[in-house]
C-alpha cells in the first residue's frame, strides 16, 4: 500500500538534515578558530621571557660595541654581577708573566667553561668576562687596572682587589696565593654574537 506519510516526509527530512550540517559546520569551524586562537597565545608568550625567567637564567645580550680598550662593563645575570672588560695589549701582555704569584695559573681548580681555561681565560683575549663576586666569602672585588697601584705594591701588575679581607686576582681572574680566596673568579657561559655582541648564558660553540 503506498504510504502517503513518508512521501510527505521524505523532503523534508532532506532540508533537516542539510541544514544541520551546515550548522555543524559552521559551528566545528568556529570552535577550531577559536582553538587555534588559544593555542597561538602560549605559543607566543613562550618566545618572550618573562621578569621571572629572566631572574632563572634565561640569557642576557650585551652591546660591547662602545666599550673602550682599559673599559669595564657590568651588568647583572642570574642575579649576580658580570663585568665585561676589554683588555689592552699591555693587559693581555702581563697575563702568564706572574704565573709563580698565583695559586691557580692553569685555572684547574676553578670554575670556567672549556673553552676558557686557557691563560687569557677567554674566548678573545681582548675580552674577558667573569663573574665579579670574590670567590671568598661573595664580597664584590674592586677594578684596579692600573699597575704599581701604591695600595697594592710596586709590583701589582693590575687586577681585581676584594677589600672585604684583601683577596687579590690578576687581569684574567687569577687568584693569587697567600690571600683568603680559594679560587679563581668564575667565567660564566657566554658566545660571540656577530660584531659587538656578548650574549650572556650560552656556551660559546666549538671552533675547530
Ligand atoms: S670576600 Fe673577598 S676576600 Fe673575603
Amino acid at each position: 500500500m503506498r504510504n502517503y506519510a513518508n512521501e510527505r516526509n521524505a523532503p523534508m527530512s532532506t532540508e533537516v538534515d542539510r541544514g544541520r550540517r551546515q550548522l555543524l559546520t559552521v559551528a566545528t569551524t568556529l570552535t577550531g578558530a577559536v582553538g587555534v586562537a588559544f593555542a597561538a597565545v602560549p605559543f607566543l608568550a613562550s618566545w618572550k621571557p618573562s621578569a621571572r625567567a629572566k631572574a632563572l637564567g634565561a640569557p642576557v645580550e650585551i652591546d660591547i660595541s662602545k666599550l673602550e680598550p682599559g673599559a669595564m662593563l657590568k651588568i647583572e645575570w642570574r642575579g649576580k654581577p658580570v663585568w665585561v672588560v676589554r683588555r689592552t695589549p699591555a693587559m693581555i701582555a702581563t697575563l702568564g708573566t706572574i704565573d709563580n704569584r698565583l695559586a691557580d695559573p692553569a685555572s684547574e681548580q676553578s670554575k670556567q667553561p672549556d673553552y676558557a681555561k686557557n691563560a687569557a681565560r677567554a674566548v678573545k683575549p681582548e675580552y674577558f668576562v667573569v663573574l665579579g663576586v670574590c670567590t671568598h666569602l661573595g664580597c664584590a672585588p674592586m677594578s684596579r687596572f692600573d699597575p704599581g697601584e701604591a695600595e697594592l705594591g710596586a709590583d701589582w701588575p693590575g687586577g681585581f682587589y676584594c677589600p672585604c679581607h684583601g683577596s687579590k686576582f690578576d687581569l684574567a681572574g687569577r687568584v693569587f696565593r697567600g690571600v683568603p680566596a680559594p679560587t679563581n673568579l668564575e667565567v660564566p657561559p657566554y658566545t660571540f654574537a656577530g660584531t659587538g655582541r656578548i650574549v650572556i648564558g650560552v656556551d660559546q660553540e666549538r671552533v675547530a
